[in-house]
């Protein structure tokens, strides 16, 4: 990496600065929303910035339940993750997502699920995921989008739906 950014976690009045990089590195794609409801409304969420000076790289887990009754915020979505187009291909969002995994594994959760591109999740650790299944149907050409990864040795999450927060029950957010 050319530059050394600072990892760590978002502090609440940060949201302006992490609302910025959204429209740079998602310029065909309204994220906005849903990050801002994601951070000041009632969901638990794990919020990581990298910072070079400002907020240059974002990345959000959102805490949920699976569908067994030890599986209270067993699950974390992973998503959105932005990285702002500059520091794009310096390993500013592998950073992210692996600091926040060492996060996760620290506060309890047991599996990470995301919806991305396996070229890209493959490196962390992610693998198709069938059994806990996202709360729309996904397009036939996206089912290998949909992966999980089980943190350290623990349990996976009973087979089922996410119950995602409400601000995730938007079926566009779940089609191409
Ligand atoms: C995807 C993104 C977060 C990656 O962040 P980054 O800091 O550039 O990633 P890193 O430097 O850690 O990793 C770079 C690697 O990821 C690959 N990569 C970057 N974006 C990718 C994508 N959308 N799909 C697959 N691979 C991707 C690069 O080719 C590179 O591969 P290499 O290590 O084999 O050379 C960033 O490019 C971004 O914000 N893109 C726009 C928004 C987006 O698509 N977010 C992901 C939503 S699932």
């Amino acid at each position: 990496m050319n530059r050394k950014p600072a990892i760590r976690q978002t502090a609440k009045v940060e949201l302006p600065q992490i609302l910025a990089v959204y429209p740079l590195a998602f310029p065909d794609e309204e994220l906005r929303p849903l990050v801002s409801a994601l951070l000041e409304g009632e969901a638990k969420v794990l919020s990581v910035g990298a910072f070079d000076g400002d907020i240059v790289g974002h990345v959000l887990f959102t805490l949920f339940d699976g569908e067994g009754a030890d599986d209270k915020r067993a699950g974390a979505m992973l998503a959105p993750l932005a990285v702002l187009p500059e520091y794009q291909g310096q390993g500013m969002g592998s950073a992210l997502v692996k600091q926040g995994l060492l996060q996760l594994t620290s506060m309890g959760t047991r599996q990470v699920f995301v919806l991305g591109d396996p070229n890209y999740y493959g490196r962390f650790g992610f693998q198709a995921e069938q059994n806990v299944v996202p709360p729309y149907p996904l397009p036939e050409e996206w089912r290998g989008a949909w992966q999980s990864m089980v943190l350290s040795d623990a349990k996976p999450l009973t087979p089922g739906h996410c119950r995602l927060p409400d601000a995730w029950m938007e079926p566009a957010l779940w089609q191409p």
